[in-house]
């Protein structure tokens, strides 16, 4: 079958003859996989923890949507059936073993397309029944190929729901209503972010340091998202207007993280998902600041199983209203190979079709 590898850890990627060995479970041909920022690193050599399953290459595609070919004796599951793969596997660890591999205590575990385990960007793959969801109460299936950067969000949402319960921290209605949350970033997962909070009930400000494109523009704009462009109006005059009561990096920048730490509100709420592989500078002040402002602070990364069925369960009820699919800007052909280097005006997801 065809395979994109890549050669960990220095990068490259090839359309190449593609066999598995040592795979089994359910049949699923490929039907759709993604390309994220992290694919992007990995074909770069950028990210030092790649490592391949078996040999000296690995097969790239951690965000797929698929199809049932054959279900063999597993129950659940049956030809024809959409389905989405987990990109994480569980090591041994206690948090590995309560099915919270996101929490990993030792970092043993494995990831598709990333570290120690083949990833789904070929023609088919088999595949342990524990980690595959079935997409079901959603319309146009092809949008749940955001299923997987969705289900990060999911996890987001999970601990901003802990977190601000932390204080009596609701309005005086009860609602969030009166909460204003800035989104930093404007990739898939940015948006994503700000159409779940927005459902959450707080405002959302969306916020780059350039204008954006119109395929961006346009989806924040029919989604009443507000945008702010750090080079036409600053994050410490806008927040005069509109308090920073939450904040959510999706960039990894200490930029970011000092403008954050700078303007969060007393008793914020700070969720970092974003990495950029930045040291540190010597300006330590930010964390002066979010001492004394009695900020909840949590990292966060990948997502459990119940995050995909929420993810799933989001695109089956929002994914028309808030248009998800125009997050998908364009799909190509595997042997197209150059969309894993350049970036498309306007792109925001591209797409790889399998059949
Ligand atoms: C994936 C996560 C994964 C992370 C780091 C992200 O692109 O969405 O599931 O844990 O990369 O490997
Ligand atoms: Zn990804």
């Amino acid at each position: 079958m065809r395979a994109i590898l890549t050669t960990p850890p220095t990068g490259g990627v090839q359309l190449s003859d593609f066999s598995a060995k040592d795979e089994k479970g359910i049949r699923i041909k490929t039907y759709a996989t993604g390309i994220c920022g992290t694919d992007k690193e990995i074909v770069g050599g950028r990210l030092p923890f790649i490592r391949p399953q078996l040999g000296n290459t690995l097969v790239l595609g951690h965000e797929a949507l698929g199809i049932v070919e054959d279900s063999g004796d597993f129950q659940g599951f049956k030809k024809g059936d959409f389905v989405v793969p987990m990109v994480r596997r569980p090591g041994n660890c206690r948090m590995c073993r309560l099915g919270r591999q996101d929490y990993c205590e030792d970092g043993q575990f494995v990831e598709a397309g990333i570290r120690g385990k083949d990833g789904f960007m070929r023609d088919e793959f088999l595949e342990d029944p524990r980690f595959l969801l079935k997409v079901e109460g959603v319309d146009d299936k092809s949008i749940a190929v955001l299923t997987e950067p969705l289900k990060n969000v999911m996890k987001m949402k999970e601990i901003f729901n802990f977190l601000r319960t932390r204080i009596p921290w609701y309005c005086e209605d009860s609602t969030l209503a009166c909460k204003n949350l800035y989104v930093f970033g404007t990739g898939t997962e940015g948006l994503l972010i700000s159409v779940v909070f927005k459902t959450l009930g707080t405002n959302v400000v969306i916020v780059n340091r350039h204008p954006l494109e119109e395929s961006e523009m346009s989806f924040l704009d029919q989604n009443k998202i507000d945008f702010l462009d750090t080079s036409s109006e600053s994050i410490e005059s806008r927040v005069m207007k509109e308090q920073m009561d939450v904040a959510i990096d999706g960039v990894g920048s200490m930029d970011v993280l000092k403008a954050i730490s700078d303007n969060v509100r007393n008793n914020g709420i700070v969720i970092l998902f974003g990495t950029a592989g930045q040291v540190a500078s010597s300006n330590y002040q930010f964390i002066d600041n979010l001492v004394d402002k009695n900020t909840s602070v949590a990292g966060s990364t990948d997502g459990a199983k119940e995050h995909y069925r929420e993810a799933i369960q989001f695109l089956g009820n929002y994914g028309g209203k808030y248009s998800l699919r125009k997050i998908i800007t364009g799909t190509y052909r595997p042997d197209e190979l150059h969309i894993f280097k350049e970036k498309e005006k306007g792109e925001i997801k591209k797409v790889i079709a399998w059949s």
